[in-house]
């Protein structure tokens, strides 16, 4: 199908909306098995960014599963759509200047290489919050692995759904025994470091 369209150049860009926020825009990519604390972590790592006066925004697996997403089931064919479409829209929100955090299980190490590429180098910050299987199983926030092994939840990932672990992501948390500010920490350097934020003095860290 031919489709007849033409790409318009704004006036006002990316590196102006940039400039303004006082910020480098980036997507803080959080992946990790259900129950792993990608969520949890990524509201916290908001929380302490907000605070520190960037603009941030938050899109979240079970929240975005509601509303743009809520055709997509959980067969591989889905989940591949799911991160596509969670990548077109975290490419928008890098776009308009702010730090994306984004909470997806992106089981598939090519999903999570395609979104990469559609965002420009150093854009995607690729964190995996790394918590074995047993340890998510056990803390079940939501009661979903207790459903799976009945039998109740087709395609669970980590049981009978694969999970392709990053080989090289930005930044590893092993959240296994470590408090939620343990875990920001990390994530929180890389970022001053890199120079995507500056850290004002005002705040207590
Ligand atoms: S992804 O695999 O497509 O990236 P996504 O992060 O959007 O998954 O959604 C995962 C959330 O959906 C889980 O945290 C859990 O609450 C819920 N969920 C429901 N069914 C499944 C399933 N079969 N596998 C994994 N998570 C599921």
């Amino acid at each position: 199908m031919k489709l007849h369209l033409t790409w318009h150049d704004h006036k006002v860009t990316k590196t102006d909306r940039a400039k303004q926020a006082g910020q480098k825009p980036c997507i803080l990519w959080f992946t990790g098995l259900s129950g792993s604390g990608k969520s949890t972590i990524a509201n916290a790592v908001e929380e302490i960014l907000h605070a520190n006066g960037n603009a941030t925004y938050l899109l979240d697996g079970d929240n975005v599963r509601h509303g743009l997403n809520k055709d997509l089931g959980f067969d591989e064919a889905s989940r591949v759509e799911n991160i596509r479409r969670v990548g077109e829209v975290a490419k928008l929100f890098v776009d308009s200047g702010q730090l994306v955090l984004t909470a997806f299980i992106s089981p598939f190490a090519a999903d999570r290489a395609l979104v990469k590429a559609l965002v420009e180098e150093g854009e995607f910050i690729e964190i995996f919050i790394d918590a074995p299987l047993d340890t998510c199983e056990a803390r079940d926030p939501k009661g979903l692995y207790k459903k799976a092994r009945a039998g109740e939840i087709k395609n669970f990932t980590g049981l009978d759904s694969p999970y392709e672990a990053p080989q090289n992501p930005q930044i590893r948390i092993k959240n296994d025994n470590i408090t939620i500010e343990q875990a920001c920490e990390p994530i929180i350097a890389y970022l001053v470091e890199k120079g995507y934020i500056q850290w004002k003095d005002n705040n207590d860290r």
